[in-house]
């Protein structure tokens, strides 16, 4: 289930965001979860089954668009379709409001759950 973050799982979300390829400086990564906590324009949303917090994605949102900048999943829980459903519950909610982008690291996978996501229907 989709919940948006909020900051007593700060510690869960950076070590989610810290499996994305720029996640590894931890500075960088305090200022993306601060950003997420106080900017109203950026979107961080967890993902929980049976109370586990497995995954993580979020956006950020420029005038008509909104831009998935990161998503992570839990290495233990990857390859069984979480990151897909990730995408696909994000669609649900920004696609009637916004055009839905990926930042260039995450566009290849992006791509693809959408074509899935999109031959699915
Ligand atoms: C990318 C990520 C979120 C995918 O999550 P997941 O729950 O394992 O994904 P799914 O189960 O929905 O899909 C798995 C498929 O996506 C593919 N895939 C994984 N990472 C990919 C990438 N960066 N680009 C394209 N495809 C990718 C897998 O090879 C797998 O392919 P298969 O079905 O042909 O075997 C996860 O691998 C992750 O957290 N990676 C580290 C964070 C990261 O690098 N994020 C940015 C890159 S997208």
């Amino acid at each position: 289930m989709l919940n948006r973050y909020k900051k007593n799982s700060e510690k869960i979300a950076m070590g989610l965001l810290s499996f994305m390829p720029e996640g590894k400086d931890v500075k960088k990564l305090q200022q993306t979860i601060k950003e997420y906590e106080t900017n109203e324009d950026w979107h961080l949303y967890l993902w929980k089954e049976d109370d586990d917090v497995i995954g993580a994605i979020g956006l950020r949102v420029d005038g008509d668009k909104a831009i998935i900048q990161h998503i992570s999943v839990n290495p233990s829980h990857r390859n069984v379709g979480i990151g897909k459903k990730l995408i696909q519950e994000i669609r649900k909610l920004y696609e009637p409001r916004y055009e839905l982008h990926a930042v260039d690291t995450i566009q290849q996978y992006f791509q693809r759950c959408i074509q899935d996501d999109d031959s699915a229907n």
